[in-house]
């Protein structure tokens, strides 16, 4: 059974029974930190798809770790932001619950901006559920779970209930270090009683087939090479650098884009075309599953110009 969530095998929307093979309740976690609790509650309900996101590589490494060892099939992880997943990936009333277990506080009031429990968030998350399913958060915070709760109140989307914190809930790593440090814990499930009245689609456009070109003339020269910045709507890359292959004749260009909630490394090779449309091809390496989107196509329009400044020209272009 694959452990990690392959989003290039799937729609944005997604079916539930495409990413599980089986329609079950479906839940998520966002953040889950080293999997702990993730994979206890996935343990005690087996008849529950699970999928849990976290942007920090260590914790996705760890809790791959643990939901391999648990051997448990009914659980997906997604090594990046559960904001991704929520605007793209789920389908509107598809979710039965979301849990959030110790969210980064950011007291400076100058990064308030970053905490997930935005209005932003309940808005998406009140399309996302299914009528009455349920966030239940926990947080050692009192200032951002009562500015939480006003914003699930005020939404008019939830009915808010705050109680003492579940058992599972206290035994994450940060419960148990801030319980070591003597804090207090809050806990509140805000249960969907009303939809989000227009819809909220999602914000990623996944294409089918992957970003190339088609270009005449020779793979050029690089001797020096300065980073190229490329903005888009709702985006910007950064071509990192270029550099030439070993053992055969070609160059890779190094891209990082920035989509909204969506961070990819881009591997983009120029090599002699198999097939003699043309001398060139350039396309994206599947290095990393990255998925093919707006940041893919704009990657591959940016490594084109640079080189048709290098006298390359083009002959066919998919992006
Ligand atoms: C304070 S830790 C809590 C971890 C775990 N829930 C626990 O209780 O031990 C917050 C976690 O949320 C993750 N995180 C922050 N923003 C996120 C986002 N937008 N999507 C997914 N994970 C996020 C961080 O990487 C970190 O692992």
């Amino acid at each position: 059974m694959p452990i990690l969530l392959d989003l290039q095998s799937l729609s944005f929307p997604a079916a539930n029974v495409a990413v599980f093979q089986r329609e079950a309740p479906l839940v998520l976690e966002v953040g889950f930190g080293d999997g702990g609790f993730l994979t206890s509650v996935a343990q005690a309900h087996p008849e529950w798809n699970f999928i849990g996101a976290d942007v920090a590589h260590a914790s996705a490494a760890r809790a791959f770790k643990r939901v391999r060892r648990a051997g448990l099939s009914n659980v997906r992880l997604y090594h990046g932001s559960g904001l991704f997943l929520l605007r793209n990936l789920f389908c509107d009333g598809s979710l039965y619950r979301v849990y959030v277990n110790f969210p980064d506080p950011w007291y400076k009031k100058r990064h308030a901006s970053r905490r997930l429990l935005q209005a932003s968030f309940f808005e998406l998350l009140s399309a996302r559920l299914e009528l009455g399913g349920k966030l239940l958060l926990t947080t050692d915070s009192e200032p951002y779970f009562r500015q939480a709760l006003i914003l699930a109140h005020s939404s008019g989307y939830y009915r808010v209930t705050e109680t003492t914190p579940p058992s599972a809930a206290l035994r994450t790593k940060y419960a148990t270090k801030w319980s070591a440090a003597g804090r207090n814990f809050y806990h509140a499930a805000a249960q969907k009683h009303a939809g989000h009245p227009s819809q909220i689609p999602p914000q990623i456009r996944k294409e089918l087939g992957m970003h190339h070109a088609l270009l005449n003339g020779s793979i050029p020269a690089v001797t020096e090479f300065d980073k190229v910045i490329h903005h888009f709507a709702d985006g910007h890359l950064v071509v990192l650098d270029v550099m030439r292959m070993i053992g055969q004749e070609g160059l890779v260009f190094i891209v990082r884009s920035h989509e909204p909630e969506l961070e990819q490394e881009l591997f983009i090779q120029l090599r002699p075309a198999r097939r003699a449309q043309a001398d060139l091809l350039l396309s994206v390496m599947n290095l990393g599953k990255p998925l093919a989107t707006r940041g893919s196509s704009e990657a591959v329009r940016a490594v084109c110009h640079w080189l048709t400044q290098r006298g390359l020209t083009l002959c066919g272009t998919y992006y």
